[in-house]
């Protein structure tokens, strides 16, 4: 016998069976009321992008272009990626009709996107990430301003501010730091990657590493607050935001922040992580244009929020889309039950009929299985009478009702 295909989805994605997409719908749902809210209009481009989109220099960090991009030839002999992240496309985007937009521009856009990681808890090697960036702003207020629509993502999804913590970092501090100890391109890149990884070693051995580099350790212990990211954290408390700390060792891998950049924390001991970050970027359009646009933005994946949720017991109950099931008690009535199925829908209810292919108690139990609420048995008795019994499946208890009565009874749940 043929050796059968399994049934599993491809390495490092998932499937979304029914109550997977309700529950990525909700945050769907979440994250687009928060954007718009803040004055944000939503875009959204292919997952196809030409390969060299993330080639040009400053467009990216290495190990993203090198190790984790899904990159192909397609027939007529192009380099093409499936999108890693977002942040490139929504610049050419923008560089692309820089004339036509009015600046500040605030778009947001929910894509999935694509990386070759190795899976393990909140990596995968597919995610759907918010992205909400601000462009042609150099105030501060605009970094501040993306920080805060961020606190509002977290607070509409039910967070309290001690769930989590806005750590904030600045590149341009680093940078100056690096000037300052006269460190060359290579060593200050070094510095960028040790504080990158600060929270994945010890401390012993992120101070050996300072020390490797001739950096004194008392220039990154957080004192001094710089300049950019004080103006940053006095916007955010002037909104009533107190969850948000500098922290020097936040500088985040991608090549082109050149600002303040910050990374969301969860304060739960079971899921102690980086939630999702972003920051300020002044060149990325510049790729295309002479003249750049400054951008500040984040990106925020589904899979952390779906973990932040999980471990505080705040994923939201499935519920079918389906309000009512028509089961009939012989083939003779199938007909009857699809027309009062129409009826119902033309009122607004969600209604599935059987056809019959099997036994009463049968459609029963796999109404059920699909988690169906309710369902009505269509007999010779009902259609003769217009009186019918709703069966709750959930509690088991029936409700005699009029035909007239059926549509607010399901609405109104
Ligand atoms: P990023 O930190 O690479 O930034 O990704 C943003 C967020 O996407 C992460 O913090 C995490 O929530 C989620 N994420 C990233 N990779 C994975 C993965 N393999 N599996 C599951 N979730 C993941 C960016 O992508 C920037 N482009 C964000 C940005 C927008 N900066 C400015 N504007």
């Amino acid at each position: 016998m043929k050796d059968k295909l399994s049934t599993e989805s491809y390495k490092g994605v998932r499937d979304f069976y029914p109550e997977d997409q309700q529950f990525l719908n909700y945050l769907l749902s979440t994250y687009r009321g928060v954007a718009k809210k803040f004055g944000y209009a939503e875009y959204h481009a292919s997952i196809l992008e030409p390969a060299e989109l993330y080639k040009a220099k400053g467009a990216d960090n290495e190990e993203l272009i090198n190790e984790q991009t899904y990159t192909f030839t397609d027939r007529g002999g192009r380099e093409v990626t499936l999108r890693p992240e977002m942040t490139p496309t929504v610049a050419r985007m923008v560089a692309a009709k820089r004339r036509e937009f009015g600046f500040p521009l605030r778009l947001f856009s929910i894509p999935n996107v694509f990386r070759y990681e190795r899976p393990q808890r909140g990596r995968l090697r597919e995610h759907w990430q918010l992205n909400v960036d601000i462009f042609g702003s150099e105030s501060f207020a605009a970094d501040a301003e993306i920080i805060q629509v961020a606190y509002e993502v977290m607070k509409a999804f039910g967070a309290e501010e001690n769930d989590f913590v806005i750590k904030v970092g600045s590149r341009a501090f680093v940078n100056a730091l690096a000037l300052e100890l006269d460190l060359n391109e290579e060593s200050a890149a070094k510095l960028v990657g040790l504080l990158d990884r600060k929270n994945k070693m010890d401390a012993s051995e992120f101070e050996a590493g300072l020390a490797d580099l001739g950096v004194p350790k008392e220039k990154l212990d957080g004192s001094n607050v710089p300049q950019d990211v004080a103006a940053v954290l006095d916007f955010l408390r002037s909104v009533g935001i107190e969850n948000a700390v500098f922290d020097p060792s936040i500088v985040r891998g991608f090549a082109y922040y050149t600002g303040v950049v910050f990374e969301v924390f969860d304060t739960h001991e079971d899921n102690n992580r980086a939630l999702f970050g972003g920051g300020r970027y002044d060149n990325l359009t510049g790729m295309f244009d002479n003249e750049s646009v400054t951008g500040v933005g984040f990106g925020m994946g589904d899979v952390t929020m779906h973990d932040f949720l999980a471990v505080r017991n705040m994923l939201p109950e499935y519920k079918a889309p389906t309000h009512v099931y028509l089961a009939v008690a012989s083939e003779a009535e199938v007909q009857h039950a699809l027309s009062i199925a129409q009826e119902l829908r033309s009122e607004g209810v969600n209604v599935a009929v059987d056809f019959c292919d099997k036994k009463l108690a049968d459609q029963i139990k796999n109404a059920a299985k699909n988690k169906v609420p309710h369902l009505i048995v269509i007999g010779q008795n009902e259609i003769a009478s217009g009186n019918f019994s709703v069966r709750d499946l959930v509690h088991g208890q029936e409700t005699p009702m009029s035909r007239a009565e059926l549509s607010s009874f399901f609405l109104n749940r």
